[in-house]
Protein backbone atom coordinates (compact mmCIF):
# COMPACT_ATOMS: atom_id res chain seq x y z
CA UNK A 1 0.00 0.00 0.00
CA UNK A 2 3.14 2.08 -0.60
CA UNK A 3 2.37 3.31 -4.28
CA UNK A 4 0.57 6.58 -2.90
CA UNK A 5 1.79 9.12 -5.58
CA UNK A 6 -0.91 11.48 -4.57
CA UNK A 7 1.18 14.49 -2.65
CA UNK A 8 -1.68 13.64 0.51
CA UNK A 9 -2.05 16.14 2.46
CA UNK A 10 -4.99 14.69 4.61
CA UNK A 11 -5.72 11.25 5.57
CA UNK A 12 -8.75 11.49 3.64
CA UNK A 13 -6.41 12.19 1.31
CA UNK A 14 -4.25 9.32 1.54
CA UNK A 15 -6.86 6.97 1.69
CA UNK A 16 -7.98 7.84 -1.63
CA UNK A 17 -4.22 7.61 -3.06
CA UNK A 18 -4.58 4.16 -1.56
CA UNK A 19 -7.70 3.31 -3.41
CA UNK A 20 -6.10 4.51 -6.47
CA UNK A 21 -3.25 2.68 -6.32
CA UNK A 22 -5.98 -0.53 -6.04
CA UNK A 23 -4.49 -1.36 -2.90
CA UNK A 24 -0.93 -2.58 -4.53
CA UNK A 25 2.46 -1.41 -4.95
CA UNK A 26 2.46 -2.65 -9.10
CA UNK A 27 3.24 0.12 -11.64
CA UNK A 28 0.92 -1.26 -14.32
CA UNK A 29 -2.51 -2.37 -12.59
CA UNK A 30 -4.53 -5.23 -14.37
CA UNK A 31 -8.13 -5.77 -14.81
CA UNK A 32 -10.44 -8.31 -16.37
CA UNK A 33 -12.96 -6.35 -18.78
CA UNK A 34 -16.74 -7.03 -19.77
CA UNK A 35 -16.79 -10.68 -18.27
CA UNK A 36 -20.40 -9.95 -16.81
CA UNK A 37 -21.98 -10.31 -20.18
CA UNK A 38 -22.55 -13.14 -22.50
CA UNK A 39 -19.47 -13.35 -25.26
CA UNK A 40 -17.47 -10.87 -23.43
CA UNK A 41 -15.69 -8.76 -25.49
CA UNK A 42 -15.56 -11.44 -28.26
CA UNK A 43 -17.88 -10.99 -31.15
CA UNK A 44 -17.39 -14.56 -31.68
CA UNK A 45 -19.49 -18.08 -32.15
CA UNK A 46 -16.74 -20.27 -31.20
CA UNK A 47 -18.30 -22.90 -28.83
CA UNK A 48 -16.24 -21.63 -25.95
CA UNK A 49 -17.37 -17.84 -26.36
CA UNK A 50 -17.35 -16.81 -22.51
CA UNK A 51 -20.76 -17.54 -21.17
CA UNK A 52 -20.99 -14.39 -18.58
CA UNK A 53 -22.78 -16.68 -16.04
CA UNK A 54 -22.65 -16.41 -12.18
CA UNK A 55 -20.45 -19.53 -11.73
CA UNK A 56 -17.96 -18.87 -14.62
CA UNK A 57 -17.67 -14.75 -12.81
CA UNK A 58 -17.47 -16.22 -9.58
CA UNK A 59 -14.57 -18.41 -10.78
CA UNK A 60 -12.84 -15.86 -12.51
CA UNK A 61 -12.98 -12.98 -9.71
CA UNK A 62 -11.57 -15.78 -7.39
CA UNK A 63 -8.87 -17.24 -10.05
CA UNK A 64 -7.98 -12.91 -10.34
CA UNK A 65 -7.68 -11.98 -6.92
CA UNK A 66 -5.69 -15.26 -5.90
CA UNK A 67 -3.54 -13.94 -9.02
CA UNK A 68 -2.80 -10.60 -7.09
CA UNK A 69 -4.97 -9.00 -10.87
CA UNK A 70 -6.28 -5.54 -9.05
CA UNK A 71 -9.85 -5.40 -10.60
CA UNK A 72 -12.34 -6.78 -12.79
CA UNK A 73 -14.41 -3.89 -14.77
CA UNK A 74 -17.98 -5.03 -16.06
CA UNK A 75 -19.97 -3.23 -19.14
CA UNK A 76 -23.08 -1.67 -18.36
CA UNK A 77 -25.67 -3.49 -21.14
CA UNK A 78 -29.00 -3.88 -20.93
CA UNK A 79 -30.26 -5.27 -24.60
CA UNK A 80 -27.75 -7.42 -26.46
CA UNK A 81 -26.80 -7.05 -30.19
CA UNK A 82 -28.36 -9.65 -32.06
CA UNK A 83 -26.65 -11.78 -34.67
CA UNK A 84 -26.11 -15.32 -34.65
CA UNK A 85 -25.08 -15.25 -30.78
CA UNK A 86 -27.29 -12.12 -29.46
CA UNK A 87 -23.91 -11.21 -28.48
CA UNK A 88 -23.77 -9.40 -24.75
CA UNK A 89 -27.87 -10.72 -25.23
CA UNK A 90 -27.56 -11.90 -21.52
CA UNK A 91 -25.88 -9.83 -18.76
CA UNK A 92 -25.01 -9.26 -15.13
CA UNK A 93 -25.84 -6.53 -13.49
CA UNK A 94 -23.54 -4.43 -12.92
CA UNK A 95 -23.76 -2.93 -9.08
CA UNK A 96 -25.10 -6.45 -7.35
CA UNK A 97 -23.17 -8.80 -9.18
CA UNK A 98 -19.88 -6.33 -8.20
CA UNK A 99 -21.27 -6.91 -4.66
CA UNK A 100 -21.59 -10.38 -5.02
CA UNK A 101 -17.84 -10.76 -6.32
CA UNK A 102 -16.94 -8.46 -3.58
CA UNK A 103 -18.16 -10.12 -1.28
CA UNK A 104 -16.35 -13.31 -2.41
CA UNK A 105 -12.79 -12.22 -2.79
CA UNK A 106 -10.41 -10.83 -1.12
CA UNK A 107 -8.10 -8.00 -2.50
CA UNK A 108 -9.99 -7.08 -6.01
CA UNK A 109 -11.53 -3.93 -6.76
CA UNK A 110 -14.74 -4.57 -8.47
CA UNK A 111 -16.65 -1.70 -10.73
CA UNK A 112 -19.98 -1.15 -11.13
CA UNK A 113 -20.83 0.67 -14.40
CA UNK A 114 -23.62 2.88 -13.94
CA UNK A 115 -25.74 4.57 -16.37
CA UNK A 116 -26.26 7.80 -14.29
CA UNK A 117 -29.72 8.62 -16.72
CA UNK A 118 -30.93 5.69 -15.36
CA UNK A 119 -30.38 5.18 -11.92
CA UNK A 120 -31.49 7.72 -9.18
CA UNK A 121 -28.33 9.33 -7.77
CA UNK A 122 -29.58 8.59 -4.18
CA UNK A 123 -30.60 5.18 -4.57
CA UNK A 124 -27.58 4.45 -6.75
CA UNK A 125 -25.09 6.49 -3.59
CA UNK A 126 -26.81 4.04 -1.35
CA UNK A 127 -25.73 0.74 -3.21
CA UNK A 128 -22.57 1.67 -3.87
CA UNK A 129 -21.99 2.08 0.06
CA UNK A 130 -23.18 -1.09 0.59
CA UNK A 131 -21.00 -2.67 -1.67
CA UNK A 132 -18.35 -0.31 -0.06
CA UNK A 133 -18.82 -2.28 3.22
CA UNK A 134 -19.50 -5.81 2.03
CA UNK A 135 -15.66 -5.00 0.77
CA UNK A 136 -14.38 -2.80 3.15
CA UNK A 137 -13.12 -0.26 0.51
CA UNK A 138 -13.09 -1.73 -2.61
CA UNK A 139 -15.55 -0.90 -4.37
CA UNK A 140 -15.10 1.66 -7.42
CA UNK A 141 -17.91 3.26 -9.91
CA UNK A 142 -17.41 3.52 -13.61
CA UNK A 143 -19.87 6.41 -14.56
CA UNK A 144 -21.90 6.30 -18.19
CA UNK A 145 -23.85 8.45 -19.93
CA UNK A 146 -25.33 5.88 -22.61
CA UNK A 147 -25.83 5.80 -26.05
CA UNK A 148 -27.57 3.18 -27.15
CA UNK A 149 -31.13 4.45 -28.25
CA UNK A 150 -32.73 1.22 -28.06
CA UNK A 151 -31.50 0.44 -24.44
CA UNK A 152 -33.10 3.78 -23.42
CA UNK A 153 -36.65 3.41 -25.20
CA UNK A 154 -37.17 0.19 -22.75
CA UNK A 155 -36.63 1.92 -20.20
CA UNK A 156 -39.23 5.02 -21.24
CA UNK A 157 -36.14 7.36 -20.82
CA UNK A 158 -35.82 9.91 -23.67
CA UNK A 159 -31.84 10.56 -24.39
CA UNK A 160 -30.64 14.01 -24.04
CA UNK A 161 -28.59 15.59 -26.89
CA UNK A 162 -24.93 14.37 -26.45
CA UNK A 163 -23.40 16.74 -24.89
CA UNK A 164 -26.20 17.57 -22.44
CA UNK A 165 -25.81 13.64 -21.05
CA UNK A 166 -22.42 15.19 -19.53
CA UNK A 167 -24.26 18.18 -18.15
CA UNK A 168 -27.07 15.73 -16.40
CA UNK A 169 -24.05 13.61 -14.92
CA UNK A 170 -22.37 16.27 -13.52
CA UNK A 171 -25.66 16.94 -11.34
CA UNK A 172 -25.81 12.96 -10.69
CA UNK A 173 -22.37 12.49 -9.52
CA UNK A 174 -22.59 15.96 -7.44
CA UNK A 175 -25.73 14.49 -5.80
CA UNK A 176 -23.95 10.95 -4.93
CA UNK A 177 -20.69 12.57 -3.74
CA UNK A 178 -23.13 14.67 -1.20
CA UNK A 179 -25.03 11.62 -0.28
CA UNK A 180 -21.27 10.19 0.41
CA UNK A 181 -20.27 13.33 1.92
CA UNK A 182 -19.65 14.40 5.28
CA UNK A 183 -23.61 15.30 5.58
CA UNK A 184 -25.88 13.39 6.64
CA UNK A 185 -29.03 15.67 6.08
CA UNK A 186 -28.71 17.74 2.82
CA UNK A 187 -30.78 19.78 -0.58
CA UNK A 188 -29.72 19.05 -3.34
CA UNK A 189 -30.26 22.19 -5.80
CA UNK A 190 -29.05 20.95 -9.54
CA UNK A 191 -29.65 22.39 -12.66
CA UNK A 192 -31.56 18.78 -13.52
CA UNK A 193 -31.60 17.32 -10.16
CA UNK A 194 -33.55 18.75 -7.55
CA UNK A 195 -33.94 16.80 -4.00
CA UNK A 196 -35.17 18.35 -0.52
CA UNK A 197 -34.43 16.78 3.26
CA UNK A 198 -32.25 13.79 2.03
CA UNK A 199 -30.37 11.71 4.87
CA UNK A 200 -27.40 9.54 3.56
CA UNK A 201 -25.97 7.34 5.99
CA UNK A 202 -23.91 5.71 6.16
CA UNK A 203 -20.65 6.78 4.40
CA UNK A 204 -18.42 4.79 2.73
CA UNK A 205 -16.06 2.57 4.27
CA UNK A 206 -13.13 4.10 6.08
CA UNK A 207 -13.51 8.20 5.54
CA UNK A 208 -13.22 8.61 1.88
CA UNK A 209 -15.35 7.46 -1.14
CA UNK A 210 -15.06 4.56 -3.81
CA UNK A 211 -12.80 4.82 -6.63
CA UNK A 212 -14.53 6.95 -9.76
CA UNK A 213 -13.72 6.21 -13.34
CA UNK A 214 -15.05 6.99 -16.71
CA UNK A 215 -14.22 6.71 -20.43
CA UNK A 216 -16.03 9.44 -22.25
CA UNK A 217 -14.13 9.67 -25.76
CA UNK A 218 -15.48 13.23 -26.53
CA UNK A 219 -14.11 17.03 -25.86
CA UNK A 220 -17.24 17.16 -23.23
CA UNK A 221 -16.70 12.97 -22.14
CA UNK A 222 -12.93 13.81 -21.48
CA UNK A 223 -13.88 17.60 -19.37
CA UNK A 224 -16.03 15.51 -17.43
CA UNK A 225 -14.06 12.98 -16.41
CA UNK A 226 -11.00 15.34 -15.63
CA UNK A 227 -13.15 17.31 -13.43
CA UNK A 228 -14.82 14.27 -11.44
CA UNK A 229 -13.01 11.41 -11.83
CA UNK A 230 -10.06 9.59 -10.43
CA UNK A 231 -9.11 7.13 -13.51
CA UNK A 232 -9.87 8.14 -17.11
CA UNK A 233 -10.02 4.88 -19.49
CA UNK A 234 -8.80 6.20 -23.08
CA UNK A 235 -7.83 4.74 -25.93
CA UNK A 236 -4.26 3.84 -26.36
CA UNK A 237 -2.50 4.89 -29.76
CA UNK A 238 -2.75 2.92 -32.36
CA UNK A 239 -0.07 4.49 -34.40
CA UNK A 240 2.68 5.00 -31.71
CA UNK A 241 3.40 4.65 -27.72
CA UNK A 242 4.99 8.02 -28.01
CA UNK A 243 1.18 9.33 -28.70
CA UNK A 244 -0.06 7.38 -25.82
CA UNK A 245 2.48 9.17 -24.05
CA UNK A 246 1.16 12.52 -25.23
CA UNK A 247 -2.39 11.59 -24.06
CA UNK A 248 -1.15 10.82 -21.26
CA UNK A 249 0.72 13.66 -20.32
CA UNK A 250 -1.88 16.02 -21.49
CA UNK A 251 -5.42 14.66 -19.30
CA UNK A 252 -2.81 14.48 -16.59
CA UNK A 253 -1.77 17.90 -17.09
CA UNK A 254 -5.39 19.24 -17.59
CA UNK A 255 -6.11 17.68 -14.32
CA UNK A 256 -3.24 19.43 -12.18
CA UNK A 257 -4.21 22.54 -13.34
CA UNK A 258 -7.77 21.66 -11.67
CA UNK A 259 -6.10 20.59 -8.76
CA UNK A 260 -6.77 17.31 -9.48
CA UNK A 261 -5.10 14.18 -9.40
CA UNK A 262 -6.31 11.96 -12.26
CA UNK A 263 -4.95 8.35 -13.20
CA UNK A 264 -4.67 7.50 -17.06
CA UNK A 265 -5.85 3.37 -18.06
CA UNK A 266 -6.64 1.67 -20.97
CA UNK A 267 -8.60 -1.24 -23.24
CA UNK A 268 -7.23 -3.88 -24.91
CA UNK A 269 -8.01 -7.44 -26.24
CA UNK A 270 -5.66 -10.39 -25.31
CA UNK A 271 -4.91 -13.22 -27.45
CA UNK A 272 -1.69 -14.91 -25.86
CA UNK A 273 -0.81 -18.32 -26.84
CA UNK A 274 2.92 -20.32 -26.11
CA UNK A 275 3.92 -19.31 -29.90
CA UNK A 276 3.51 -15.98 -31.59
CA UNK A 277 2.29 -18.45 -34.55
CA UNK A 278 -0.66 -20.43 -32.31
CA UNK A 279 -1.46 -16.88 -31.08
CA UNK A 280 -2.07 -15.72 -34.72
CA UNK A 281 -3.96 -18.76 -35.11
CA UNK A 282 -6.22 -18.87 -32.71
CA UNK A 283 -7.06 -14.91 -33.25
CA UNK A 284 -7.73 -15.70 -36.84
CA UNK A 285 -9.87 -19.08 -35.64
CA UNK A 286 -11.84 -16.81 -33.49
CA UNK A 287 -12.21 -13.32 -34.21
CA UNK A 288 -11.93 -14.00 -38.70
CA UNK A 289 -13.04 -17.42 -39.34
CA UNK A 290 -15.74 -17.13 -36.75
CA UNK A 291 -16.68 -13.78 -36.00
CA UNK A 292 -20.73 -13.29 -35.48
CA UNK A 293 -20.36 -11.46 -38.48
CA UNK A 294 -24.05 -10.05 -38.41
CA UNK A 295 -23.86 -8.88 -34.44
CA UNK A 296 -20.95 -6.84 -35.74
CA UNK A 297 -23.14 -5.79 -38.61
CA UNK A 298 -25.58 -4.47 -36.05
CA UNK A 299 -23.18 -2.85 -33.59
CA UNK A 300 -22.33 -0.65 -36.73
CA UNK A 301 -25.73 -0.32 -37.77
CA UNK A 302 -26.59 1.44 -34.36
CA UNK A 303 -23.78 3.53 -34.31
CA UNK A 304 -24.59 5.05 -37.32
CA UNK A 305 -21.25 3.43 -38.88
CA UNK A 306 -21.76 2.71 -43.19
CA UNK A 307 -19.99 2.57 -46.09
CA UNK A 308 -22.51 5.79 -47.09
CA UNK A 309 -21.05 7.73 -43.54
CA UNK A 310 -17.46 6.89 -42.99
CA UNK A 311 -16.67 5.59 -46.80
CA UNK A 312 -15.12 2.49 -47.57
CA UNK A 313 -11.66 2.14 -46.30
CA UNK A 314 -12.64 3.34 -42.42
CA UNK A 315 -15.68 1.27 -42.51
CA UNK A 316 -13.39 -2.06 -43.28
CA UNK A 317 -11.58 -0.50 -40.13
CA UNK A 318 -14.20 -0.42 -38.34
CA UNK A 319 -15.71 -3.60 -38.86
CA UNK A 320 -12.24 -5.53 -38.30
CA UNK A 321 -12.05 -3.20 -34.67
CA UNK A 322 -15.52 -4.32 -33.41
CA UNK A 323 -15.11 -7.72 -34.32
CA UNK A 324 -12.68 -8.12 -31.81
CA UNK A 325 -13.51 -7.00 -28.46
CA UNK A 326 -15.61 -3.69 -29.68
CA UNK A 327 -12.49 -1.92 -29.51
CA UNK A 328 -9.13 -1.63 -27.52
CA UNK A 329 -5.47 -2.39 -28.34
CA UNK A 330 -4.86 -5.50 -29.98
CA UNK A 331 -2.52 -7.77 -28.46
CA UNK A 332 -1.80 -11.02 -30.02
CA UNK A 333 1.29 -13.10 -29.50
CA UNK A 334 3.66 -15.14 -26.86
CA UNK A 335 4.24 -14.11 -23.48
CA UNK A 336 6.99 -12.39 -25.05
CA UNK A 337 5.35 -9.66 -26.77
CA UNK A 338 2.49 -9.39 -24.86
CA UNK A 339 4.90 -8.48 -21.74
CA UNK A 340 6.84 -6.36 -23.74
CA UNK A 341 3.48 -3.96 -25.01
CA UNK A 342 2.20 -4.08 -21.43
CA UNK A 343 5.70 -3.08 -20.12
CA UNK A 344 5.34 -0.12 -22.95
CA UNK A 345 2.07 1.50 -22.20
CA UNK A 346 3.90 1.41 -18.68
CA UNK A 347 5.98 3.22 -19.48
CA UNK A 348 4.15 6.22 -21.89
CA UNK A 349 2.54 6.10 -18.50
CA UNK A 350 -0.39 4.18 -18.53
CA UNK A 351 -1.33 3.48 -14.94
CA UNK A 352 -3.45 0.63 -16.04
CA UNK A 353 -5.16 -1.96 -18.63
CA UNK A 354 -8.68 -3.78 -18.47
CA UNK A 355 -8.58 -6.52 -21.09
CA UNK A 356 -10.36 -9.67 -22.24
CA UNK A 357 -9.82 -13.20 -23.88
CA UNK A 358 -12.33 -14.78 -25.36
CA UNK A 359 -13.11 -16.89 -22.65
CA UNK A 360 -11.37 -15.67 -19.54
CA UNK A 361 -11.60 -18.41 -17.35
CA UNK A 362 -9.79 -21.12 -19.77
CA UNK A 363 -7.01 -18.21 -20.73
CA UNK A 364 -6.18 -16.39 -17.58
CA UNK A 365 -4.02 -19.35 -15.64
CA UNK A 366 -1.18 -19.09 -18.92
CA UNK A 367 -1.35 -15.20 -18.65
CA UNK A 368 -0.26 -15.44 -14.97
CA UNK A 369 1.69 -18.04 -15.39
CA UNK A 370 3.51 -16.89 -17.89
CA UNK A 371 3.36 -12.93 -18.48
CA UNK A 372 3.15 -11.52 -14.87
CA UNK A 373 6.51 -13.48 -14.02
CA UNK A 374 7.60 -11.42 -17.02
CA UNK A 375 6.39 -8.60 -15.89
CA UNK A 376 7.60 -8.81 -12.47
CA UNK A 377 11.76 -9.40 -13.77
CA UNK A 378 11.14 -6.33 -15.82
CA UNK A 379 9.72 -3.98 -12.58
CA UNK A 380 6.78 -3.58 -13.98
CA UNK A 381 4.59 -5.57 -11.49
CA UNK A 382 6.03 -6.79 -7.83
CA UNK A 383 5.88 -10.36 -6.74
CA UNK A 384 2.52 -11.76 -6.47
CA UNK A 385 1.18 -12.76 -2.86
CA UNK A 386 1.34 -15.69 -1.81
C1 LIG B 1 -13.40 1.09 -20.73
C2 LIG B 1 -14.71 1.52 -21.28
C3 LIG B 1 -15.87 1.08 -20.67
C4 LIG B 1 -17.11 1.48 -21.16
N1 LIG B 1 -18.21 0.96 -20.60
C5 LIG B 1 -19.42 1.28 -21.12
C6 LIG B 1 -20.58 0.63 -20.66
O1 LIG B 1 -20.48 -0.27 -19.85
N2 LIG B 1 -21.80 1.00 -21.15
C7 LIG B 1 -21.91 2.00 -22.07
O2 LIG B 1 -23.03 2.32 -22.48
N3 LIG B 1 -20.81 2.62 -22.56
C8 LIG B 1 -19.58 2.25 -22.11
N4 LIG B 1 -18.46 2.84 -22.63
C9 LIG B 1 -18.59 3.98 -23.55
C10 LIG B 1 -18.13 5.29 -22.89
O3 LIG B 1 -18.74 5.50 -21.64
C11 LIG B 1 -18.38 6.49 -23.79
O4 LIG B 1 -19.74 6.76 -23.95
C12 LIG B 1 -17.76 6.30 -25.16
O5 LIG B 1 -16.37 6.11 -25.00
C13 LIG B 1 -18.01 7.48 -26.09
O6 LIG B 1 -17.57 8.67 -25.49
P1 LIG B 1 -18.53 9.92 -25.32
O7 LIG B 1 -19.65 9.51 -24.41
O8 LIG B 1 -17.65 10.99 -24.71
O9 LIG B 1 -19.02 10.28 -26.70
C14 LIG B 1 -17.20 2.39 -22.23
C15 LIG B 1 -16.03 2.80 -22.88
C16 LIG B 1 -14.80 2.34 -22.43
C17 LIG B 1 -13.55 2.76 -23.17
Amino acid sequence: MNDVHVIAETADQARLGERMAMYTQNALKIGLFGPNCSSGRAVTMVPERWTGNWQDNLALARMADEAGIEFMLPVGRWKGYGGDTDYMGTTLETITWATGLLAKTKRLIVFGTVHAPLFHPIIAAKQFVTADHVSHGRFGLNIVVGWNEDEFQMFGVTQRDHDARYDYAQDWIEAVKMAWGPSEDFDFNGKFIKLAKVRAKPKPFGGTRPLIMNAGASAAGRAFAIKNCDAFFTQASRISMEETQQRVIAAKEDARSQGRELDVYTVGVVTCRRTQKEAEEYYHYATIENGDWSAVDGILRKKNISVATVGEEEFKRQRHHYAHGMGGLLMVGDPDRIAQILADLSRAGVRGIGFSFVNYLKELPFFCDEVLPRLERMGIRAKRPS
